[in-house]
């Protein structure tokens, strides 16, 4: 039986990710570790909680001790690691956690894969490794930096982050391609453009407008809302990174993205469109500092190499993701909360 070792599996698409999985691998050992930070829920995974070969641990990555023991528990064979601190604003009030996390912890779970799967550990030439094992590491567009009015990320744009979350992400890109460089660990990275979906935490643009507009708040939309993302179906992207894991390259890094480029205000005019809301909830609000303009990406190398195509029309996609958290209030009210509260309340005081 085939071990996957899935970080973060609480968490939006961690969650979605061995769903998925599950659906598609029916004799896969799924191990989710994550330390249940404010972004992860353990509700995201109730259809889980009957399966027989899925486990839960909540381990903190950073906590090396406590990682090596999973290792020891079990023999693990591939790795997806999507644990991470996630949210640009929370990366520009409180940038540390976002250093020790995705970087930090990433560093934890490379050594320990390394060690545990090299076949000559204490060998620092060896770069033979157990049969079958991989590392996906789960990165993002936003190492990339900002785009001017055309253009597309390729796999060859330089790195240039420009908030402590894309700095972090770009770092622990960096010690990715650098363990496989000089050690031969046999990792992949994939980069894609921003997801929406089911189970996303309301603090990400797309849930949080969807919620206010339901709550009958404002909608605060930063700066002149004319800055462009690359919207993503969750589902499209765990497809792309589950092809990657099994017919990727070692050492590659993979662009994913949906070929769906919107403005922020347009996209935020079309919730309230399908939610029946007028326009005047909107309310624009002081710019994100360092926002970047525009993410738009060049999947051609994972459509050439893997055959691998978004499957969601947005039009569709979003309609069913307002669907989908108009039946899920309950999920949302759990979530809106204390600490949610004054997280919103910290970040959007100007907002009526
Ligand atoms: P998320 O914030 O919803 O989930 C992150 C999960 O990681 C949570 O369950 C959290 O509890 C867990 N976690 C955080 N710190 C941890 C730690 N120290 N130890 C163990 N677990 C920890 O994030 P998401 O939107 O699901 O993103 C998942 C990954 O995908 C991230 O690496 C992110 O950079 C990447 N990504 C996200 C997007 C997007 O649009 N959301 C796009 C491209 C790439
Ligand atoms: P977000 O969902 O935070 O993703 P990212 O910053 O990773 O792209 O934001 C998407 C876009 O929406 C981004 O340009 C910032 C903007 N935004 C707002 O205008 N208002 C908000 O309240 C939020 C959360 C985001």
């Amino acid at each position: 039986m085939r071990t996957i070792l899935v970080t973060g599996g609480a968490g939006f698409i961690g969650s979605n990710f061995i769903r998925q999985f599950r659906e598609k691998h029916p004799t896969y050992r799924i191990l989710n570790v994550d330390s249940l930070t404010y972004a992860g829920n353990l509700e995201n995974l109730e259809l889980m909680q009957t399966d027989a070969l899925y486990h839960f641990h909540k381990v903190d990555i950073r906590d090396r001790e406590a990682v090596r023991q999973l290792f020891d528990m079990y023999e693990v064979d591939e790795i997806v690691h999507f644990a991470a601190e996630s949210h640009v604003d929370r990366s520009i009030t409180e940038p540390e956690v976002f250093l020790t996390t995705n970087v930090l912890g990433t560093q934890v779970l490379l050594d320990t894969a390394m060690r545990q799967w090299k076949l000559e550990p204490n060998d620092k030439h060896s770069r033979r490794y157990r049969e079958g094992v991989c590392f996906v590491h789960v990165s993002t567009d936003e190492v990339y930096g900002s785009l001017g009015s055309d253009g597309y990320f390729t796999e060859e744009s330089p790195l240039a982050p420009n908030s402590p979350y894309a700095a972090s992400k770009a770092s622990a890109d960096l010690l990715v391609r650098a363990y496989h460089e000089t050690f031969g660990l046999p990792v992949k990275t994939t980069r894609c453009s921003n997801n929406y979906g089911p189970y996303q935490f309301p603090e990400k643009l797309i849930p949080l407008m969807i919620y206010n507009c339901l709550a009958e708040k404002k909608l605060p939309i930063y700066g002149d809302g004319q800055q462009v993302r690359d919207w993503l179906h969750v589902s499209d992207h765990c497809e792309a990174i589950d092809l990657v894991r099994s017919s990727g390259t070692f050492g590659g890094v993979y662009n994913i993205g949906g070929h769906n480029e919107k403005t922020n205000l347009e996209l935020v005019k079309l919730i309230l469109h399908k939610l029946g809301r007028p326009e005047a909830l909107i309310q624009l609000v002081q710019d994100r500092p360092g926002h970047d303009r525009r993410y738009a990406i060049d999947a051609s190398k994972i459509e050439r190499e893997l055959g691998w195509t978004p499957r969601y029309r947005f039009e569709f996609g979003i309609e069913e993701t307002i669907d989908w958290y108009l039946a899920h209030s309950d999920w949302v009210e759990h979530i809106v909360t204390g600490a949610y509260q004054t997280y919103y309340h910290d970040m959007y005081s100007s907002v009526e």
